[in-house]
């Protein structure tokens, strides 16, 4: 596996790649791989000719009194689950090779980036857009796996590769989830083993709500109650930051359950923010 820290270097091999008609696969991620990483990867190598990962914590979608500067790094760990995987290319540029001095450009996704997460967030997903507008010059893939567990960034990412003809395909892969149902994240290793006992009520909060609904439940509010009732019952919850019925296009929330129902729910157990979602279709 070859290891690339700069942008030109990393675009002139991409487009060495283009040239030979190989597609290109792009997973970028924060690193701190787990499974959840790993089954973008492994569907990537069925769907492209090359699988190109990039590691890059990337600042600008930290707000300053977010979680940046202890944010998980395990470099080695992570360079050694690549190579297992059969990764082709790893990009890992550095902070300033990504946003020299003199840099000044943004994406904006006007709407989505407001609702749910964007709420709490100011500016998150502006970061996001941006650099994974940059990894997708860089890379140039024909294809980019995202994962269903951060829904509003897959759904903010297919919009401005739709209204700025990125031309590479969206594709988003499952949940993966520990044993138990918590959602794997490179945040759960802030949880101790109480507050990880107590973030499944997140899951069951969602079976609970996925069940009224799929039971003939019609009223989302009393699906929102469900699964605020849950969540406040659990003593180490300390805020919920939303829990409700959305409309999986718009992001906006439901008062009638429709065809189509994302359930999503973000919660701070202690300093630690957790987010999860499950789609619910009738
Ligand atoms: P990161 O949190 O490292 O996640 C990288 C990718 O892995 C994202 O698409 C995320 O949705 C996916 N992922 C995380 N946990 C998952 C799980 N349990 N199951 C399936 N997929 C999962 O998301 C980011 O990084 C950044 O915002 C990034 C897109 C890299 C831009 O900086």
């Amino acid at each position: 596996m070859e290891i690339i820290r700069i942008p030109r270097i990393m675009q002139q091999i991409s487009e060495g790649h283009r040239l030979k008609c190989r597609s290109i696969g792009l997973v970028p991620t924060m690193g701190a791989l787990h499974e959840g990483h790993l089954s973008l990867i492994k569907r990537s190598k069925c769907e492209n000719d090359i699988t190109v990962v990039s590691i890059f914590i990337n600042p600008t979608q930290f707000d300053p009194n977010e979680d940046l500067d202890k944010y998980p790094k395990e470099v080695d760990s992570d360079i050694q689950k690549l190579k297992d995987a059969g990764v082709d290319t790893l990009f890992m540029p550095d902070a300033v090779q990504m946003y020299p001095d003199g840099f000044s450009s943004s994406i904006k996704v006007s709407g989505l980036d407001e609702k749910l997460c964007g709420a709490f967030r100011p500016g998150h997903f502006s970061g996001v857009s941006t650099v994974v507008c940059k990894l997708f010059n860089i890379a140039r893939p024909a294809r980019a796996y995202f994962g269903q567990k951060d829904f509003q960034q897959t759904q903010i990412i297919r919009r401005m590769a739709a209204d700025l003809n990125i031309g590479c395909e969206i594709v988003v892969c499952p949940i993966v989830r520990e044993s138990d149902g918590l959602a794997k994240s490179s945040r759960n290793i802030y949880l101790s083993s109480e507050s990880r006992a107590a973030a499944l009520v997140i899951y069951r909060a969602l079976n609970a709500a996925a069940d009224l609904i799929r039971s003939g439940e019609s009223n989302a509010a009393v699906v929102k109650k469900k699964m605020n009732d849950l969540l406040v019952s659990e003593p180490l919850v300390s805020e919920v930051q939303y829990a409700a019925v959305y409309d999986p296009s718009t992001l906006d929330e439901l008062s009638q359950i429709s065809k189509e129902n994302l359930l999503a729910i973000a919660i701070k157990i202690g300093e630690t923010r957790l987010i999860d979602n499950m789609l619910v279709l009738i």
